[in-house]
């Protein structure tokens, strides 16, 4: 397994990873899977911004990434990032996921940020408990304030202090 920056010509896989969260998981609180110019804007976006996407790269196939971009949009935040981290379903298990996230923090603190805030639905226990190892808290939980595959969605709010 190779850790990289993406390249702007990643986004293809990128797109396989991201609609694949959409169709089968609750991962991302969206029920339309999207297109290949949305994920080269989305990528396009966060390097010329500066933030890091990284990939896993397993024999020539990107198998998962982790970025991390603006928690919210208003300048007062800007020393808090949000993170998001994603692996192929073929890839799991393997160790990509916590590679990746360790790297990502690395990037983090290198780029003297303060707090990474991470946003899981509740059930999603397996993602919860890898972030809790790297010293993300549970801050708190939102109920029911997303809906999908005709139930409602829990929100987990973890954060680490990066300094
Ligand atoms: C959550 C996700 C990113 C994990 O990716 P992964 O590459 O399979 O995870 P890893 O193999 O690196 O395992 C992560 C940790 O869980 C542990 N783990 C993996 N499978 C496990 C299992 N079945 N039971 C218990 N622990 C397990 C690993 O030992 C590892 O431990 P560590 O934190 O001490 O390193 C991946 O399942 C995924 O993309 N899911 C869909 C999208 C998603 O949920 N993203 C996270 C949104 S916040």
């Amino acid at each position: 397994m190779t850790i990289r920056d993406a390249v702007p010509s990643d986004a293809a896989d990128l797109l396989v990873i991201h609609n694949e969260a959409v169709r089968d998981t609750t991962a991302i609180w969206d029920e339309s899977e999207v297109d290949l110019a949305d994920r080269s804007a989305w990528l396009e976006g966060r390097l010329s911004a500066g933030f890091p996407v990284l990939v896993a790269e397993v024999e020539g196939v990107v198998a998962g990434y982790a970025s991390y971009g603006p928690w919210r949009p208003k300048s007062g935040y800007r020393h808090t990032v949000e993170n998001s981290l994603y692996v192929r379903s073929t890839h799991q298990g393997r160790g990509l996921a916590s590679v990746l996230i360790d790297a990502l923090i690395v990037r983090a603190r290198e780029a003297q940020l303060h707090r990474m805030v991470a946003m899981i639905e509740s059930t999603n226990t397996l993602s919860i408990e890898l972030h809790a190892r790297r010293g993300f808290r549970t801050v708190g939980e939102l109920t029911q304030v997303g809906q999908k595959f005709g139930r409602w969605l829990d929100l987990t709010i973890m954060q680490l202090d990066l300094d």
